[in-house]
């Protein structure tokens, strides 16, 4: 059985690649992860591929067990992995509780290292990984200081994932995106110092990074930066002083 596993599949960027795999991959099923089972069931039924529905909370340590045994169980070839749940709160370190810090690093890395681990002995050649990063890895950024930690994280990781996997013949991906249209804002907005980033302008659509992200992937990109502000971003972060882009990001956050 060949299998696409999504996580955070329930909005934004994930149930974007979602409709994007349904559409350009032939599976014979969809398994879609997150905590939110009504929303993943309504997906479910607008895709044309059969779905599983896995309702499983990523920083709770028992799913990663319910995924393993079922993994066990159906032995499939997982072709495609997108690890797309993710979450960030704007605010300085004082800012944030002991909560949001402690899931924010649960879900951001260890949730997207364990998932990746436990699908590895499933993927074959050709099987593809895409680790959803952010663009917001390449430099450290004040305001939304762990976020970002936790995507520089994921960017690493993915970069040796990749170096890892090549001579296996699967084709890894970091995915970074600029700011998107999607429920991210409200979840990081959620938080004691909303302020901490005012403005988040010429935010993407979801799916145009989903399917941009997706093509490269099949091309063999390592990195993929949706978009000229990533592109820029990632360049600055290799070519400059980290003090330099934090100083920049420092005024605009506060426009
Ligand atoms: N939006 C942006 O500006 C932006 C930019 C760069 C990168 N990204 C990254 O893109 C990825 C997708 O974010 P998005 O923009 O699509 O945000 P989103 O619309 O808020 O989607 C986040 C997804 O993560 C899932 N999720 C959150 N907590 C979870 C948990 N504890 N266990 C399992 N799933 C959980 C959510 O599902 P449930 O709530 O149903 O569990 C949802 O499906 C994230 O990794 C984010 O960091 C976003």
């Amino acid at each position: 059985m060949r299998i696409g596993i999504i996580t955070g599949a329930s909005s934004g960027l994930g149930r974007a690649y979602a409709k994007h795999i349904d559409k350009r991959m032939e599976l014979d099923e969809l398994w879609l992860i997150a905590r939110r089972e009504t929303r993943l069931t309504a997906l479910a039924d607008t895709l044309d591929h059969d779905c599983r529905i896995l309702a499983l909370d990523l920083t709770d340590r028992e799913s990663f067990d319910l995924l393993e045994r079922t993994l066990e169980v159906e032995k499939p070839v997982v072709s495609v992995l997108v690890s797309a749940a993710g979450f960030g709160k704007f605010g300085e370190a004082q800012d944030l509780t002991a909560k949001e810090t402690e899931d924010m690093i649960a879900l951001n890395c260890h949730a997207a290292a364990e998932v990746t681990r436990l699908c590895l002995p499933y993927l074959h050649r050709g099987s593809r990984v895409l680790e959803i990063a952010s663009c917001a890895a390449f430099q450290p950024l004040p305001g939304i200081s762990l976020y970002a930690a936790t995507k520089a994280f994921l960017l690493r990781y993915t970069q040796a994932l990749r170096h890892e996997l090549q001579g296996r013949g699967i084709l890894v991906t970091a995915v970074c995106p600029y700011w998107l249209k999607t429920e991210f804002m409200a979840v990081a907005r959620d938080t004691a110092n909303p302020g901490a980033v005012r403005h988040t302008p010429l935010a993407m659509r979801p799916e145009a990074a989903a399917a941009w992200s997706l093509t490269m992937n099949g091309l063999g990109a390592g990195v993929v930066t949706c978009g000229p502000i990533p592109f820029v971003m990632r360049l600055g972060g290799k070519i400059l002083p980290a003090g330099i882009p934090m100083r920049i990001w420092d005024n605009i956050r506060k426009l």
